[in-house]
């Protein structure tokens, strides 16, 4: 008996843990997208945010308002200038729309004349 609930058990784990791998390779996680930008050291020339660095007066800003995805990915693969290339073995496309859906996640900067601090 307990056999047979075990094997119920190990059934379901299997199909729960293919599930899972489905949703990972389709959907793009901006929270993962986020800890790839600093494993990848996007961030070093880019900012923790995207916002683009004065300190290495090197890396553009990326966010808010990121370019297409596709757009985005031709660049890491390709750029030939300051920037390195990162291959598809260095670097997935999965990590990349990951990234992309942390800097598309990344809202606006507030407009300062609506903070009233700021306007006395
Ligand atoms: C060594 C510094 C450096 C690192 C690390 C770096 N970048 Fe860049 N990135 C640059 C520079 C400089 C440019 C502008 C280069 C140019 O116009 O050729 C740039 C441009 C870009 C652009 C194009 C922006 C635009 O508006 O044209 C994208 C997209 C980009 N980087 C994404 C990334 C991602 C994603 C990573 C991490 C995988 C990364 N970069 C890592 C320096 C860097």
């Amino acid at each position: 008996m307990s056999r047979i609930v075990s094997r119920v058990v190990l059934a379901a784990l299997a199909a729960g843990t293919v599930a899972l791998a489905h949703g990972a390779a389709f959907a793009a996680d901006a929270r993962k997208g986020k800890d790839a930008f600093m494993k990848y050291g996007c961030w070093q020339c880019h900012g923790t945010e995207g916002q683009g660095s004065s300190i290495t007066s090197a890396g553009k800003a990326l966010a808010p308002d990121p370019m297409p995805l596709d757009t985005f990915v031709a660049f890491v693969r390709a750029t030939d200038r300051a920037m390195p290339p990162y291959s598809e073995k260095v670097l997935p496309n999965e990590d990349l729309a990951d990234m992309h859906a942390y800097l598309a996640s990344i809202p606006k900067a507030k407009d300062y004349k609506s903070i009233p601090l700021l306007n006395q």
